[in-house]
C-alpha cells in the first residue's frame, strides 16, 4: 500500500482521523508535527518563537522526505501544503486525502486553541486569511472528505470507501 498523506487546515482532524484510519487499516501513523518534535527536543511552538517559521518549514519539508512511503499514514501540519515541492513529493509518492472543514466549524474548533502558535492573535480574522490563502492548494490532494458536523467513524468510513 502506498502512503496515505492526510492535509487539511489545523482543527480539521487530521490527527484524530488518521489514528482512527491506521486502526481499521491496520497501518501505521506518523504524525509530522510530533516527528520534528521528537527530532529537535522541542515543541513546534517553541521552534516557531526560538528558530522562526522558516527554520519549522525547513524541518517540515526535510522530515516528509525521511518518511516512509509505504505502508503508512503520515498526517500533516496544516501548512505542509504552503511549499509547493511537497504537494508535488505526497502526490508522486501516496494519495494525499485533504480534510475539509467548514470556516465557521474552525472557528470554534479553534477558539480555545493556545498551543498552536499561527492562531494566539486576531483569532478569526488570521484563520480566515489562512485558509483562504490555502484552500487552492489543499484542493490539489486526490480526494477531498467534508469532516464538518461529521463523527470520527462516519469521516473514516468515507475514507475506507474510496481508497
Ligand atoms: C501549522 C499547523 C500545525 C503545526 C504548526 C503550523 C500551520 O499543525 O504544524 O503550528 O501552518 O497550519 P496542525 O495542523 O496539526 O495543527
Amino acid at each position: 500500500m502506498r502512503a496515505i498523506y492526510l492535509t487539511g487546515f489545523m482543527g480539521a482532524g487530521k490527527t484524530t482521523v488518521g489514528r482512527r484510519l491506521g486502526e481499521v487499516l491496520g497501518v501505521p501513523v506518523i504524525d509530522t508535527d510530533t516527528y520534528i518534535e521528537q527530532q529537535t527536543g522541542k515543541t513546534i511552538a517553541q521552534i516557531f518563537s526560538e528558530e522562526g517559521e522558516e527554520t519549522f518549514r525547513a524541518y517540515e519539508r526535510e522530515i516528509l522526505r525521511q518518511l516512509p512511503t509505504e505502508h503508512v499514514i503520515v498526517t500533516t501540519g496544516g501548512g505542509i501544503v504552503i511549499q509547493e515541492e511537497n504537494r508535488q513529493f505526497m502526490r508522486a509518492h501516496g494519495i494525499v486525502i485533504y480534510l475539509h472543514c467548514e470556516l465557521h466549524e474552525l472557528f470554534r474548533r479553534l477558539a480555545d486553541d493556545a498551543t498552536r502558535p499561527l492562531i494566539m492573535k486576531n483569532k478569526q480574522e488570521q484563520i480566515k486569511k489562512l485558509f483562504e490563502q490555502r484552500l487552492p492548494w489543499y484542493k490539489e490532494a486526490h480526494m477531498t472528505i467534508d469532516t464538518t458536523n461529521r463523527t470520527v467513524d462516519d469521516i473514516v468510513q468515507s475514507i475506507v470507501f474510496m481508497l
